[in-house]
């Protein structure tokens, strides 16, 4: 699958977990200002979730525009998107990352007020739709709020349901669908449980899928959503898609938060160290630790991300 080679993308950060009006920003990453004029700006509000608004150009002149995911809640991505200067209304395609309500919470806010045109595709997993939430260590079941298939169809909205990957938009971004599953050191989702013909079985969210771009002259940015799939898994995937081994950044959900995912950082932080990633961001799901051991053992690459944040990767 050949991406085509983009002159620009800028990944703006709707909504994530974190809010910081004095974060830094570096040469790939612009923070929201303080000031508007001489006002302080209208701030923006975090929330447990991910929204990422990203634009991408290539060397036509052509720019297309993806909403990957949508937090959270029908509070915090419409209120950050109203502070936010962002074409949200030309959005042309609507990913979902996989079907966690933390992704998909202001999904139907957004097509039923036609923030994002009723045309512009929904590309998602069929798995997405599961009935699925989290067992607790005495097997009592507890389910997560359910992604509604018929209330998306009711509106009209065009749902695209693939588990194979996709060159999308002209080939400016690759939407990988299931990523296959390897290295013995990422361990999915353990506490997860998914409805599958009246019975719970173990989910370690098969719907999981990322994102990837390729800047002309740097190589592959993947973006994430949670990362269910593993992050070492997804950059190797997209890697055999794609045939590009130059991995220029990494951003999104790496969802190693918690003891049992405590063993899963040290391999990882390697493999991207070989692999030469130049930019990492972990963010969302991440976890506080995690983050920590990233910030300290890939200083020059760990970006701190927030709600706010744009990433801009030029060739
Ligand atoms: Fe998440
Ligand atoms: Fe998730």
């Amino acid at each position: 699958m050949i991406l085509e080679p983009l002159k620009e993308l800028r990944i703006t950060v709707v909504i994530d977990n974190v809010a910081d009006l004095i974060a830094q920003g570096n040469e790939v990453t612009i923070r929201r200002p303080i000031f508007s004029g001489d006002q302080v700006a209208p701030p923006l509000i975090a929330e447990h979730g991910l929204s990422l608004f990203i634009s991408a150009t290539d060397f036509k002149g052509n720019t297309k525009h993806i909403l990957l995911d949508a937090g959270l809640t029908e509070e915090g991505l419409p209120y950050n998107l109203k502070r936010l200067d962002l074409p949200v209304e030309e959005t042309d395609l609507v990913v979902l990352s996989h079907g966690h309500f933390d992704h998909f919470g202001a999904l139907k806010w957004l097509y039923q007020e036609g923030v994002v045109p009723k045309d512009a595709p929904l590309l998602l997993h069929p798995k997405a739709f599961s009935l699925r939430g989290i067992r607790d260590p005495q097997g009592g079941l507890h389910p997560f709020p359910q992604l509604n298939r018929e209330e998306l169809e009711g509106m009209g909205v065009k749902i695209v349901e693939t588990k194979d990957p996709m060159l999308q938009l002209g080939g400016m971004v690759l939407v990988t669908g299931e990523i296959p599953r390897y290295t013995p050191f990422e361990i999915g989702f353990p506490m997860g449980y998914r409805m599958e013909n009246g019975e719970a079985v173990q989910d370690n969210i098969p719907d999981d899928q990322a994102l990837a771009f390729l800047i002309e002259g740097k190589g592959v940015v993947a973006v994430l959503g949670c990362g269910h799939s593993g992050v070492i898994n997804t950059l190797d995937y997209i890697e055999s898609l794609t045939k590009e081994k130059r991995i220029h950044a990494v951003i999104g959900g790496f969802h190693l938060s918690g003891a049992v995912f405590e063993e899963t950082v040290s391999p990882t932080i390697d493999r991207l160290k070989e692999k030469g990633v130049r930019w990492v961001a972990p963010t969302h799901c991440s976890g506080f630790k995690a983050q920590c051991r990233f910030a300290k053992e890939m200083s020059e690459e760990f970006i701190y991300c927030c709600v706010g944040t744009t990433f801009v990767f030029s060739a």
